[in-house]
């Protein structure tokens, strides 16, 4: 996830640009960068770090012009530095960029055959290549971008900027969002809407496959194959904070939405969409780490955990590799047994968790090799780590995590089935019918996030409870930790999350009729036992609040039911954490807690 922004009008740009990447940077922040004509040429500014630092480079030595667009970068392919930094530029042509285009390795490689050198690490510079290209050949930039568009495979919001022409910009939209604002001799365009509120209150969405020029005069809108787009604008009458977070009353709400693209974005360019394969070069483990492999160990703290607990019963599961998962802060306080032959899976949204960075540390000394799942780039965790899977959720700023936890689930889902494939515990069959389910996700998950009125109906129903119980089996029983913690972090209701044979152990004790017992009965290997460990809540009066893909299910036995759509079993925690999710944002909400920010709580735990 990146900002972008362009710009082309009648006023001095670079400092309409800087605010606009302001109200962009929640997309990114770790370097950015302007590309500005002044009437004869193109000035590049780009910085690395946090856009106060590009602010302080235009201040000592600002650009002049009013053409001009802007990004703000959350890296995905090369680290955050200046030279990875956007606007790329390849002769007359400049591009910014959001997404990830899938097919750059080849394309690369195409190119520097032609002689083109590249001076970044990112997909993005080939887009400029391409344009330039074109461009030079002598067509105008708008054809010249139609025919770069028609050889990239990916994700991509961009924005172009030629020397050439001191007064357009063209932009493209696929699967990245690119809205235009329409003003008083000026256009505008950004990622998001509140980059444009400054200045436009009328926007025009792009759809995916369209791309637009600008100039002052206003848009010209075409598909790629050439129909013309008639689009009016649309009022936006939010206020500039209800923009920042999309219209969503919390960030947490907005980032539960946001789990399909990000699911989309971490599979994107590792699992094939046309032909449900996997592409194992962006997997970061090789068929020689593969080889040496004796035992996988997870380490991860919180949220991580959970997805490290799904990795486990996956990887043994799919790859018949021997699996732990561990809590990294108390991995270290025991002088574990680990070393050469260990693959260490180190788990972590930030990738600065300083309990899981001090475990994969020990761990790496020890002679494991480390293989970080991490969503920063360029974090402590992905630099000490031998290899990085990175998870492309994009930034999460509720403290509350759950766009970064379910892209971790898809991404540990991959390795399984990647690992599962190397060791040739897996059939090819059974891959790609697992490959096949896997590119549905996104879209089942949509349905999910449907249902939040309900949820929202059934949290009302709960409010003033002052504990609650989360039971699953198998995959599941990771899914009722995860619900149960996300319950009490914002809600600050006490929630404990089991694995469903171990209530007669004890929790059972604690059910009554006021106890509300949220139960996971997706239609899989372990339905039948849950069903008993349900009645065994019934015949004590609880509450029971059932996750289920088939409502006959849980009819007789639960008050109420949040519905997902059947699935394959590997995929089931993806789905069923969704209305758990939402059921836990309700009841804070409703409560009216801190939700983005909850009490004693920090995004980055950075404290052994
Ligand atoms: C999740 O909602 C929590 N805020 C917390 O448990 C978090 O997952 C944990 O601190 C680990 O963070 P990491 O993923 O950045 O390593």
């Amino acid at each position: 996830m990146c900002g972008i922004i362009g710009y082309v009008g009648n006023e001095e740009c670079a400092p309409i640009l800087l605010e606009g990447l302001r109200r962009l940077e929640y997309r990114g922040y770790d370097s950015a960068g302007v590309a500005v004509h002044d009437g004869t040429q193109l000035n590049v500014r780009r910085a690395a770090g946090k856009l106060t630092a590009l602010g302080d480079s235009l201040a000592r030595s600002p650009v002049h012009g009013t053409t001009g667009i802007g990004h703000t970068r959350w890296a995905t392919h090369g680290k955050p530095a200046e030279r990875n930094a956007h606007p790329h530029v390849s002769g007359d042509i400049a591009v910014v960029h959001n997404g990830i285009i899938e097919n750059h390795v080849e394309l690369k490689h195409a190119l520097r055959a032609k002689g083109r050198e590249f001076l970044s690490d990112t997909d993005t510079e080939i887009v400029a290549h391409l344009v330039d290209i074109e461009t030079t050949a002598g067509a105008t930039l708008f054809e010249a971008v139609r025919a770069t568009l028609k050889q990239l495979r990916g994700a991509y919001a961009i924005a172009v900027i030629s020397k050439r022409d001191a007064h357009t910009l063209v932009l493209a939209k696929n699967a990245s969002p690119l809205v235009l604002g329409v003003g008083d001799g000026v256009m505008l365009a950004a990622s998001d809407v509140p980059a444009l509120l400054a200045h436009s209150r009328d926007v025009i969405f792009l759809e995916d496959g369209e791309l637009a020029e600008i100039t002052r005069e206003g848009a010209r809108i075409e598909t790629l194959a050439g129909a013309k787009v008639e689009r009016a604008p649309v009022r936006i009458t939010w206020s500039l904070m209800q923009a920042e977070r999309g219209g969503y009353k919390h960030f947490m709400l907005k980032e539960i939405h946001e789990q399909p693209r990000a699911i989309e974005d971490t599979l994107r360019g590792r699992v094939s969409w046309e032909d449900a394969s996997l592409e194992p070069a962006e997997m970061g483990i090789s068929a020689a780490d593969v080889a040496g492999i004796r035992r996988v160990v997870f380490l991860a703290c919180g949220t991580s955990f959970h997805a490290a607990l799904h990795g486990r019963y996956l990887l043994e599961g799919l790859a018949r590799v021997p699996a732990v998962a561990e809590l990294a802060s108390e991995f270290r306080y025991r002088d574990p047994v680990i070393g050469a032959g260990d693959l260490v899976v180190a788990v972590s949204q930030s990738g600065e968790t300083a309990d899981t960075l001090a475990a994969a540390k020990e761990a790496k000394e020890r002679g494991a090799r480390i293989l970080a799942v991490v969503n920063v780039q360029g974090s402590a965790i992905a630099r000490m780590a031998h290899g990085t899977l990175y998870t492309h959720a994009g930034p999460e700023i509720g403290v509350a995590s759950t766009k970064c936890f379910t892209a971790q689930l898809a991404a540990l889902t991959m390795l399984a089935i990647h690992l599962g494939r190397c060791r040739d515990t897996l059939s090819a069959d059974r891959a790609g019918a697992l490959l096949r389910e896997f590119v549905q996700i996104p879209n089942k998950m949509r349905t999910v996030l449907e249902t939040a009125k309900h949820v929202e109906t059934v949290a009302r129903s709960i409010l003033h409870t002052r504990d609650a119980l989360f039971l699953g089996r198998g995959l599941s029983s990771a899914v009722a930790l995860e619900g149960a913690l996300k319950l009490k972090e914002i809600s600050y209701v006490h929630a404990e999350g089991y694995a469903g044979g171990e209530m007669k152990h004890g929790p059972l004790a604690l059910v009554d009729r006021d106890m509300p017992v949220v139960c996971l009965l997706p239609t899989d290997s372990t339905l039948e036992k849950m069903l008993s460990n349900v009645q065994e809540v019934r015949a004590r009066d609880g509450n029971v609040i059932a996750v289920v893909d088939d409502e006959t299910v849980a009819k007789d036995l639960a008050t109420h039911t949040l519905r997902i759509p059947p699935t394959l079993e590997p995929f089931t925690p993806l789905l069923s954490i969704v209305p758990l999710q939402l059921l836990s944002y309700y009841v804070a909400d409703l409560r009216g807690t801190d939700v983005d920010q909850p009490r004693n709580l920090a995004k980055t735990v950075t404290v052994e």
